[in-house]
C-alpha cells in the first residue's frame, strides 16, 4: 500500500520525524503514527460567526467517526466570516479565508479534510481551498436555524428584516414593534433559515457531490446533523483510502447539477459568483452563460422565502433536496459523482415529496422557468445577472430614467430626501460597489426604495448595481454588472436622467445613449473620488488582483490548483 501523505512527516527514525511525532503525541494514542490516515477538520466555529458557533459540537462528532474508522482526527480552526459582523463586507475576506485555509491544509501533515461551514462565505472559501489543495475532502454544512415567530407569524431570518424595516420606513409598523421583533429573529443555533446564500451553498455543495447525499439542509438543532457528522468522519477515511480527490469528483457535469439545483430551489444569486470561483480553482471552463443556458430551462419547485413563503425546516420536512432533484432528474448529469463514489442520480429513487405546497411537483411548478438570467448590453458588456423569481413580473421589461448614486454613502444621504426627483418608473443606479471599487463587492444592490415612494405604496423598482445582493433579499435588482464602474465599466458613465431599458426576456440591459456620446463622456468624478486605493495589507493585494464578478471575483493568482506537495522541511 502507498504510504499516506502524513508519513512524509511522521515515518522514519531521523531527527525530523522524531520532532514531528514528539510534539503531536499530546493527547494522541501510541498507534497514531503507525501509518493510519490523519484527517484535518477545517472548522469555522467562532463566537463572532454566530451562524457557525455550534460547529465545535459537530467537529466532535466528526472526530468520533474518524476514530471509529481507524483514522486520526485533528481540529484545524480556520478563518471564519460572520456575514452580519465583518466590515466592510465578508466578501472582501472570502478569498483571504480560502487562501489561508488552502495553505494551512497543505502545510500540515494531513491526508484528507472534513470542511465545516455554514454562514454565507464559509462553505465557498472552504471549497475553494480544498479544490486548490486537492486532498480528499467532504463538507458538513452546519445547517439552518429553526423558525422563529413574531406576533404569531413565522419569521424568515434576513428576509423579514428587510420587510419589517421597509414597513417601518413606510409607516405601517411602529419602531417599537420593529425593535421587539429583534429577539425573535434568530431563534436557535444555525445559519439563516431562508433560501439565502448559506442554505443555497449547502444544497449546491451537495449537488456538486461534495457532501454525503441527503445531509445538506439538516437543521442545526436536529440530532441527525451529529449523526451525519459522525458518518462523514467514517467516510473521509474511506475516501482517503480510495484516493478520491475533489478533482476526481467535481466535473463540468457536477456544475450542471449545481446550476439545475440553484434554479429549482430558487437559490441566491451569490452562488453564481462562488461557483465560478470554485470552477476556476479546478480549471473547469464555467461561464456566466452556462447559468442561463442550463438554469433558465429549470422550473422553480421550492416555495421558500425570499421568493416564496416557507422556511428551511419546512423544506426538510417536505422531503429536502433529494426530493427536488428527483423531479428534475432528466436535467441532471447522470455520471456526476459524489464523495461516496456513486453518482448523485443514484440517490434519487427513494426520495419523496411529503408536502407539495413547500416542494412543488414538476407538473405544477411554482414558476415554469427559474434560474438566473444573464443580461448583456452597452451597460454590462461582460454580463449582469437578475433573479426573475425574486423580481416583479411587471418590471421585467421596463424603460425608465436613471437616478444615479455614486457610492453607498451617497445613496444613504439622499434616498429619503423628500425633494428627490424620482417616481415609481425611475431606475435606481448604484455604482462603486464592485469587487475593486468598494472594495469587496458588498450586498447593497437591493438598495432601499425612496421613502416618499414607500409612503405612496410602491414596493419594488428596477435597481442596477455592480455589487451583490443578499440571498435573503428580493426585488427587481440587476446586479454583478461587469465590468464594474471602478474598473472602467460603462456603469461609471451613466448620468441621472439617462434612459435605461431592461428587457429580461430579451436578456438585454441598454443605456439609451449613443456610442458617440458615451465615448465623449468621462467617468463620474464623485465616484472616482470615493475610491481610495488601500495603502497596505490584504486590501491592497485584493484590489490589485481581484477579478470581475463574471470570473467569480477570485484573485487572479489563486485560480487553479497547487496540489498538496510541499517540498521543503521546516528545519
Ligand atoms: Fe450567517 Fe445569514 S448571517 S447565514
Amino acid at each position: 500500500m502507498v504510504p499516506h501523505r502524513s508519513a512524509q512527516w511522521y515515518a522514519g527514525t531521523d531527527r525530523n520525524a522524531y520532532i514531528h511525532r514528539a510534539w503531536m503525541r499530546r493527547g494522541l494514542a501510541e498507534n497514531a503514527f503507525d501509518g493510519r490516515p490523519h484527517v484535518a477538520i477545517a472548522n469555522t466555529a467562532s463566537d463572532l460567526t454566530p451562524c457557525n458557533a455550534h460547529l465545535d459540537e459537530v467537529m466532535r462528532s466528526v472526530k468520533e467517526g474518524v476514530y471509529q474508522a481507524g483514522g486520526v482526527p485533528l481540529n484545524l480552526p480556520v478563518v471564519s466570516l460572520g456575514e452580519t459582523n465583518v466590515r466592510p463586507t465578508a466578501m472582501l475576506w472570502r478569498n483571504m479565508a480560502a487562501m489561508a485555509t488552502e495553505e494551512m491544509i497543505r502545510a500540515n501533515p494531513v491526508d484528507g479534510v472534513v470542511l465545516l461551514g455554514g454562514c454565507d462565505k464559509t462553505i465557498p472559501s472552504l471549497l475553494m481551498a480544498a479544490a486548490s489543495v486537492d486532498l480528499p475532502a467532504i463538507v458538513v454544512p452546519g445547517g439552518p436555524m429553526k423558525t422563529g415567530t413574531f406576533q404569531g407569524q413565522p419569521l424568515g431570518c434576513g428576509t423579514d428584516v428587510w420587510r419589517l424595516s421597509e414597513e417601518t420606513r413606510g409607516g405601517t409598523l411602529s419602531e417599537e414593534q420593529f425593535l421587539r421583533s429583534e429577539s425573535s429573529m434568530i431563534s436557535s443555533r444555525g445559519h439563516c433559515n431562508t433560501m439565502g446564500t448559506a442554505s443555497t451553498m449547502a444544497l449546491v455543495t451537495e449537488a456538486l457531490g461534495m457532501t454525503i447525499p441527503g445531509i445538506a439542509g439538516t437543521p442545526a438543532v436536529d440530532s441527525r446533523l451529529l449523526e451525519h457528522a459522525h458518518e462523514t468522519g467514517r467516510y473521509i477515511v474511506e475516501l482517503i483510502d480510495a484516493g478520491r480527490r475533489p478533482s476526481s469528483i467535481i466535473t463540468k457535469g457536477s456544475f450542471q447539477n449545481a446550476i439545475v439545483t440553484l434554479a429549482a430551489i430558487g437559490g441566491s444569486t451569490n452562488a453564481v459568483v462562488h461557483l465560478l470561483a470554485i470552477a476556476g480553482r479546478l480549471n473547469i471552463e464555467l461561464t456566466l452563460d452556462d447559468f442561463d443556458r442550463i438554469g433558465s430551462r429549470v422550473p422553480l419547485l421550492v416555495n421558500l422565502q425570499p421568493a416564496g413563503r416557507f422556511l428551511m425546516d419546512d423544506f426538510q420536512r417536505a422531503g429536502g433536496l433529494l426530493s427536488v432533484l428527483r423531479e428534475v432528474k432528466d436535467l441532471l448529469d447522470p455520471d456526476a459523482l459524489t464523495v461516496t463514489g456513486r453518482p448523485l442520480v443514484s440517490y434519487l429513487e427513494d426520495a419523496r415529496i411529503w408536502d407539495d405546497e413547500v416542494i412543488a411537483r414538476r407538473n405544477s411548478p411554482i414558476a415554469p422557468e427559474a434560474g438566473v438570467a444573464v443580461l448583456r448590453g452597452n451597460l454590462a458588456p461582460t454580463g449582469a445577472v437578475i433573479k426573475p423569481a425574486a423580481a416583479s413580473t411587471h418590471l421585467l421589461q421596463h424603460r425608465g430614467r436613471a437616478l444615479v448614486f455614486d457610492s453607498i454613502e451617497d445613496m444613504h444621504a439622499r434616498i429619503d430626501d423628500p425633494t428627490l426627483d424620482v417616481d415609481a418608473d425611475s431606475i435606481l443606479v448604484l455604482r462603486g460597489c464592485g469587487p475593486r471599487g468598494y472594495p469587496g463587492m458588498p450586498e447593497v444592490a437591493n438598495m432601499p426604495l425612496p421613502k416618499k415612494l414607500l409612503e405612496q405604496g410602491v414596493r419594488d423598482m428596477v435597481r442596477i448595481c455592480d455589487g451583490r445582493m443578499s440571498g435573503t433579499a428580493y426585488g427587481t435588482v440587476v446586479l454583478h454588472v461587469s465590468p464594474e464602474a471602478a474598473a472602467g465599466g460603462p456603469l461609471g458613465l451613466v448620468r441621472t436622467g439617462d434612459e435605461i431599458t431592461l428587457d429580461v426576456p430579451g436578456r438585454t440591459l441598454t443605456l439609451e445613449v449613443s456610442d458617440e456620446e458615451l465615448a465623449a463622456r468621462s467617468p463620474s468624478v464623485p465616484m472616482a473620488a470615493a475610491f481610495a486605493k488601500p495603502e497596505r495589507g490584504w486590501e491592497l493585494l485584493y484590489v490589485e488582483h481581484v477579478l470581475q464578478a463574471d470570473s467569480g471575483a477570485d484573485l487572479d493568482f489563486l485560480r487553479g490548483s497547487s496540489g498538496d506537495r510541499v517540498t521543503r522541511e521546516s528545519h
